[in-house]
């Protein structure tokens, strides 16, 4: 079963693949070494006259294969919010997963991904002990989640598997040096694939998106493989629905569109279509359109339903990273993670003042564009506009956009024909606070693309990128809004020791493979989190990097090193800290996942037994996602 965010077959091709500068980049670095990495971005981050290494003050762990978190010394992690733990005054978790969806629909989700710390403002300023968490929980492991796993699937067991899926928002509370989940709270709920959500944006009512359930294309259940995510500065969190695809019964044929998005037959195992129709897009083909889409949650208005912004495109979403233009318009990045897929970005037409009414309108009106790189180190931005003339067509009626809706709907398509440049799957997107200055992680790559390489790659092994990478670049005119850019290679990933020269990555520092979760702290520093796929972790190309972690990069000097090293079969994804940099919010997702990842009801703990193995108050029975509260035991700000 291919689930998740790894290890997806790509989809249809987009047909030949164009030149792809960054492969081509990697290809040259990794023959020639790290030096050749640096482009016109040399002078990036030298203004800030630091020394090397002035940037990390704590001492970083080994590589580790234990069934534990481990954070340097000095510092402690605590646990803060499980899978199956209450939200407010609900029942906790039946450590045989015995609750019903009634009482998951209480609880904490399943496998927590993106989250974000929202402080109450106490005299004018943000608390930094007192907050709302949004917390994303991207997809259910079915084997776990039940009792006796996916057998005897019943209505009930779907819709227990719906609510485990989603957002939760919790109020949290510093109480002496433990933090602690606010019980009861108003401010508490779930949001889940099946809670309302309205539909805004160029798409809302276009034709793809009316169901017999909703003839006027206005609304939403629910939303679904919530991955990274993004924050405004209205203060409202942006949820991102990733490969929804997998939910859906498609048909046996799949048309050019179905197949664009990735739908099958069989799609990922969830069944879900066996008791709730709408998952069967064989009887319901505009359902997988509702999906797919960057959702905003305003935290502090519990009534208030989520939205789907559709203005930000429709594709496998990993995150929306929002910073502003100069002249304040609100500038989103992201990324489609999927093999060869694309770097988008939009930009508001209008510019955020503090005190608007409606500021999440913005997000319905401005334009979305696609990244091009080009071998020199320079980029564009390509306008996906109704009407705009590209490289290979138009986005017009003679390619199936009759307007606007239709290029968002089927934003892949309209990127394929403006000429956007393949990527090695790009997940998170950290912008440099107050700056033009972003980086993406490219996690890997298994399959090389029928370009991706120069001429001299016949002689060079390293076809694919199974490492991954981080780009970084900065806009032109120092502005978000610009259509121009400048990028390069900022880290290589790989094993040093690997015995293949091609595959030991320009790293410098600790190690590791697989970048995914990407966070700037206020200091500047680079907080990279990685998923090595279960199937390759401590195994082969990976044998010596150890279970996922979490590291610290110096962007200027590119100095990397080690902070937390997760327990067994787990990945690290999302991240968030208070104002103060105290107390950093790190989550430990699907730990204890097996290679196939859904586990075997009968031996649940088989692989790991973490959170209650470490932390003795935990729900035990089952392996859990969790939301760790990271401080230093002297109580300082590191983060
Ligand atoms: Fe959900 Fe691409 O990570
Ligand atoms: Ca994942
Ligand atoms: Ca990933
Ligand atoms: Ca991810």
């Amino acid at each position: 079963m291919k689930n998740t965010c790894f290890d997806i077959d790509p989809q249809e091709s987009p047909g030949d693949l164009p030149s792809n500068p960054i492969r081509r980049r990697l290809l040259a670095a990794a023959t020639l070494g790290a030096g050749t990495l640096a482009l016109p971005l040399g002078a990036l981050a030298a203004a800030s006259g630091r020394a090397a290494g002035a940037l990390f003050d704590f001492t970083g762990v080994p590589v580790s294969t234990a069934d534990a978190v481990t954070v340097p010394e000095g510092f402690r992690a605590d646990l803060l919010f499980a899978w199956g733990d209450a939200i407010s005054e609900g029942p906790g978790a039946a450590a045989d997963a015995s609750d019903d969806a009634a009482r998951q629909l209480q609880q904490a989700g399943m496998h927590h991904d993106g989250m974000h710390f929202f402080p109450f403002m106490v005299g004018g300023k943000p608390s930094s002990t007192h907050g709302l968490m949004c917390i994303n929980h991207e997809y259910t492991d079915d084997g776990l989640l039940h009792s006796d796993g996916m057998a005897g699937w019943s209505p009930e067991k779907v819709a227990k598997s719906q609510a485990a899926h989603g957002v939760s928002v919790i109020e949290v509370r510093r109480e002496g040096k433990d933090w602690v989940v606010v019980r009861p709270s108003g401010y508490a709920r779930r949001i889940t694939a099946s809670t309302p959500c309205r539909i805004a944006g160029p798409a809302r009512g276009n034709a793809l998106l009316r169901t017999a359930m909703d003839p006027r294309g206005e609304v939403i259940l629910g939303t679904l493989n919530n991955c990274a995510m993004g924050v405004t500065p209205w203060g409202t969190y942006l949820t991102c629905e990733e490969n929804f695809n997998g939910y859906f019964r498609g048909p046996a044929a799949p048309d050019a569109d179905q197949k664009r998005y990735g739908l099958s037959e069989k799609g990922f195992g969830f069944r879900w279509h066996e008791h709730d129709e709408r998952f069967d897009a064989t009887r319901h083909p505009n359902e997988p359109n509702r999906f797919g889409w960057v959702v905003e949650i305003d935290p502090w208005h519990p009534d208030r339903a989520p939205v789907k912004r559709t203005a930000l495109g429709r594709f496998k979403h990993e995150g929306a990273t929002v910073t502003l233009a100069r002249d304040g318009r609100v500038v989103v990045y992201m990324g489609d993670d999927e093999r060869f897929e694309y770097l988008y970005k939009f930009v508001s037409h209008r510019p955020w003042r503090t005190g608007m009414d409606d500021p999440g309108a913005l997000l319905d009106d401005g334009t979305l564009f696609v990244a091009q790189f080009e071998d020199d180190g320079h980029g564009r931005w390509l306008p996906l506009r109704h009407g705009e003339m590209h490289a290979k067509g138009g986005l017009t009626a003679t390619n199936g956009f009759a307007d606007q809706g239709d290029v968002l709907i089927r934003c892949r398509q309209a990127a394929d024909l403006a000429g956007a440049t393949p990527l090695d799957r790009p997940e998170w997107i950290a912008v440099r606070p107050g700056s033009d200055e972003a980086y993406v992680t490219l996690t890997n790559n298994s399959k090389r693309g029928s370009d991706g390489a120069p001429a001299t790659d016949a002689a060079n092994p390293r076809r694919d990128n199974i490492f991954g990478h981080i780009v970084r670049w900065r806009e032109g005119s120092a502005d978000a809004a610009a259509t121009t850019f400048d990028w390069e290679v900022f880290a290589l990933a790989g094993d040093p020791q690997h015995p293949d020269p091609q595959r030991q990555g320009s790293i410098r520092g600790d190690a590791y493979g697989s970048p995914d979760g990407l966070w700037l702290d206020p200091r500047g520093r680079l907080w990279i989190q990685t998923d090595v796929s279960t199937s390759t972790l401590n195994k082969g190309d990976y044998a010596r990097l150890g279970n996922n972690q979490m590291l610290v990069a110096d962007p200027r000097s590119r100095e990397t090193r080690r902070f937390l090293t997760g327990p067994k079969g787990c990945e690290l994804t999302g991240i968030t800290a208070t104002p103060d940099g105290r107390t950093l919010f790190v989550n430990i997702q699907h730990p204890g996942e097996t290679a196939s990842e859904r586990s075997d009801p009968q031996h649940p703990t088989a692989v790991s037994a973490w959170p209650a193995n470490q932390f003795p108050a935990a729900t035990g029975g089952r392996p859990r996602s969790a939301t760790l509260a990271i401080t230093r035991m002297d109580g300082k700000s590191f983060a």
